[in-house]
């Protein structure tokens, strides 16, 4: 008999892309195959993110556009992640189109939740763990020159709009051999660049080595061409882990700090703690052991009470520290998060898509400026493929992290190859270039 087909639509966070890779692995072992359509697929799974609403309505939205194969031919339909976590028994109603959900930490029971399926009786797993780490697993990866390594799950800091200690639990990480060996067979199979992720990833400690240790050990891995890290927070930068990213050559120069307020009352209402005051020491620290250093942020606009005035203290934020890049969220609230319960979200959804568009064009300016800064350096660009708008460029990333296209002139280079390369141009979101 042929084995039944999968298909997995990842939305949200890069852990999600990561756990989907987890989960392809865990269900090949089971004899499941792949599909990469939901038309020829006999289960679809939606592995799914919760941090704002419009995540929410855009799995909804695929749910609604399923209904006619769930119809048609039996189609089998799971919801991983976040979202079922969250949502537990309400996606599981008679009338509901789901026959499985699986939390974060549920993964290792799919192949037995599918078998349940086939068999017509809808079945969950939403359980979070104190221990889950997936250790033993090896992502089924498709293997290229970056990927992508989780060391820790879950979150502690319970900021007070965010989900995620609710979807994904407390925080634990893995031991520092485990990663290290992943990483050794990573480099082995021919990847250059190992990304280290985690919801909250340098608060990384195995009982032995903390964050700092781990990167290091990772960038000093005989092979290693990049180290990147997400995402951090900003209470857990020791100077000895600012001096490794500053220092190190193979630890990338980008460190994303999440803002999310520049007021000291909102701070303090998102449980984020840290002030304003705090946070610029920080970034100046930063920038006094690596001026060049590339920062980026998130920040939310519209938190719960929060006046034009106290908007305003992000705004004047931005100007100073001026992010190469900023992701910019209008508050959204979720269930179960303290701020649902304690506060009323209060600003009007127009006044905060406007402090939204505010905030993103005056951010896109400052990002043009910084990317037009680069024209006429030379810098180090790690080739990952074909340019988006055509074969004839070579797209990669420079050690910043910043998109970078050049001709394919040099017919030397591949991916994989670390190449330095002279800026000519930039837009907001890329550079342009040509080898020197
Ligand atoms: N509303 C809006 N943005 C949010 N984020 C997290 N929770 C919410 C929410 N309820 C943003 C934060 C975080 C990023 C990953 O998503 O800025 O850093
Ligand atoms: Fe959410 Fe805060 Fe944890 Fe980040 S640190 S995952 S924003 S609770």
């Amino acid at each position: 008999m042929r084995s039944p087909a999968v298909y997995i639509e990842t939305f949200g966070c890069q852990m999600n892309e990561y756990d989907t890779e987890l989960v392809r692995s865990i269900l090949k072992d089971s004899g499941y195959g792949f599909t990469d359509s939901s038309d020829t697929a006999d289960i679809v799974l939606l592995n799914t993110c919760a941090i704002r609403e419009n995540a929410h309505n855009k799995v909804y939205g695929h749910l609604g556009e399923l209904k006619h194969l769930k119809k048609g031919k039996g189609l089998v339909i799971g919801v991983l992640g976040c979202m079922a976590q969250n949502l537990k028994k309400d996606l599981l109603t008679a009338n509901s189109l789901i026959d499985v959900l699986a939390g974060p930490d549920s993964y290792r029971a799919l192949p037995q939740l599918l078998k349940q399926a086939a068999a017509g009786q809808k079945s969950m797993a939403v359980d979070l763990s104190e221990y889950e780490t997936y250790a033993d697993i090896t992502p089924d990866r498709v293997p290229g020159v970056t990927a992508w390594i989780a060391v820790m799950r879950g979150c502690d800091n319970f900021c007070s709009f965010c989900v995620v200690p609710y979807t994904r639990g407390r925080e634990r990480s893995r031991t520092f051999e485990d990663v290290l060996r992943e990483a050794a067979a990573l480099v082995e199979s021919g990847c250059k660049q190992i990304t280290l992720l985690g919801q909250n990833v340098n608060s990384y400690h195995d009982g032995r080595h903390d964050f700092a240790d781990l990167l290091l050990a990772v960038a000093e891995l005989p092979g290693v061409v990049r180290v990147r890290f997400t995402s951090p927070h900003p209470k857990d930068f020791p100077q000895k882990l600012l001096e490794a990213v500053a220092d190190h050559p193979r630890i990338c120069k980008h460190i994303h700090l999440p803002l999310q307020s520049g007021n000291d009352r909102i701070l303090e209402m998102m449980a984020r703690t840290y002030t304003r005051a705090e946070y610029l020491g920080l970034v100046e620290r930063i920038r006094s052991l690596r001026p060049d250093m590339v920062l980026t942020t998130d920040i939310i606009a519209g938190f719960c009470s929060e006046t034009d005035t106290e908007f305003q203290d992000t705004y004047t934020l931005i100007t100073e520290i001026e992010y190469h890049c900023a992701y910019i969220f209008k508050y959204s609230e979720r269930k179960n998060t303290i701020a649902a319960r304690k506060f009323k979200d209060d600003v009007l959804e127009e006044v905060k898509a406007e402090r939204v568009s505010r905030l993103i064009d005056f951010q896109r300016a400052i990002s043009l400026k910084k990317n037009r800064a680069m024209i006429g350096k030379v810098v180090a660009v790690l080739i990952e493929g074909d340019g988006k708008r055509t074969s004839e460029q070579w797209m990669g990333h420079t050690d910043g992290n910043l998109v970078c296209v050049f001709p394919k002139s040099n017919q030397n280079l591949k991916p994989g190859g670390l190449t330095p390369v002279l800026i000519t141009d930039a837009t907001v979101t890329t550079l342009y270039a040509e080898s020197p």
